[in-house]
């Protein structure tokens, strides 16, 4: 299998798919990781097979979405952190399916609610979709901002933290807006770095915040650091 890094360089949104439906070995690769998500976030992340409605209708048509039947609901407690845990642990998942030779696409707005497909238990939120399937195409690398854009010092930062913020910009973001920032912010007592990620508001920013933390993270590699 892969390596996330090599499932983070070659995943690209994929709006349109094939109708091969995910095999059985695949499905059952997504159930366990999914959940193992749930238990370790306390989130409620469930796949749906072979529902097209989805991404049908009047929001959809903005989506461009084609042949898209298989879905993740990011589902969790309503709360502040919810959309940045989603994030992070449902870009796991993505970077999963990539493994597991599927394609995707995150959906923050253009898809329709079709009921009796999946629970959203009292007092929990549906924060995003993901579409999951096996792409037409592999999609295209996305336009990005330059590291400086999003870590003032990043000409003179370790290595690590090159990385991490290399790898935080091949993220997905919402309308590729790329909101998030870096910056080294001291260390532990013990000698730990600590760096501090933020975001600039916008469509699905903290989300974005989450996904681009967990590309961070694998970008660093071994190297023990800690968030501020
Ligand atoms: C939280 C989030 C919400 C998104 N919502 C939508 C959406 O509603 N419709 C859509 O077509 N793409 C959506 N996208 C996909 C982005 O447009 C895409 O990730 C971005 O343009 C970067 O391209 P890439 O994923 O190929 O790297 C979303 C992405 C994220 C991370």
């Amino acid at each position: 299998m892969m390596t996330l890094k090599e499932a983070i360089e070659l995943r690209h949104s994929v709006r349109s798919f094939t109708d091969e439906p995910l095999s059985e070995e695949v499905v059952a690769a997504l159930q366990e990781k999914i959940a193992e998500v749930n238990e370790e976030a306390l989130l409620d992340i469930q796949l749906v097979q072979d529902e097209p409605k989805a991404f049908t209708g009047f929001k959809a048509r903005f989506g461009r979405f084609s042949g898209a039947r298989n879905y993740l609901v990011l589902v969790g407690p309503e709360c502040k952190e919810l959309d940045e845990v989603c994030g992070y642990f449902g870009e796991k998942l993505v970077l999963l399916a990539q493994q597991l030779g599927l394609n995707s696409c995150w959906v923050g707005g253009t898809y329709r609610m079709v009921a009796h497909q999946f629970r959203v238990d009292m007092g929990c939120k549906l924060a995003a979709i993901i579409a999951l399937g096996y792409g037409e195409t592999q999609g295209e690398p996305h336009r990005s901002k330059v590291p400086e854009q999003v870590a003032a010092e990043y000409a003179t930062a370790p290595s690590w933290f090159k990385r991490g913020v290399e790898t935080a910009l091949l993220a997905p973001t919402a309308l590729n807006q790329q909101k998030f920032a870096f910056q080294l912010a001291g260390q532990r007592e013990d000698g730990t770095p600590l760096v501090k990620a933020t975001t600039k508001r916008g469509a699905f920013a903290k989300m974005g915040l989450g996904i681009a933390k967990l590309h961070f993270e694998i970008g660093a590699g071994d190297t023990a650091f800690d968030w501020a």
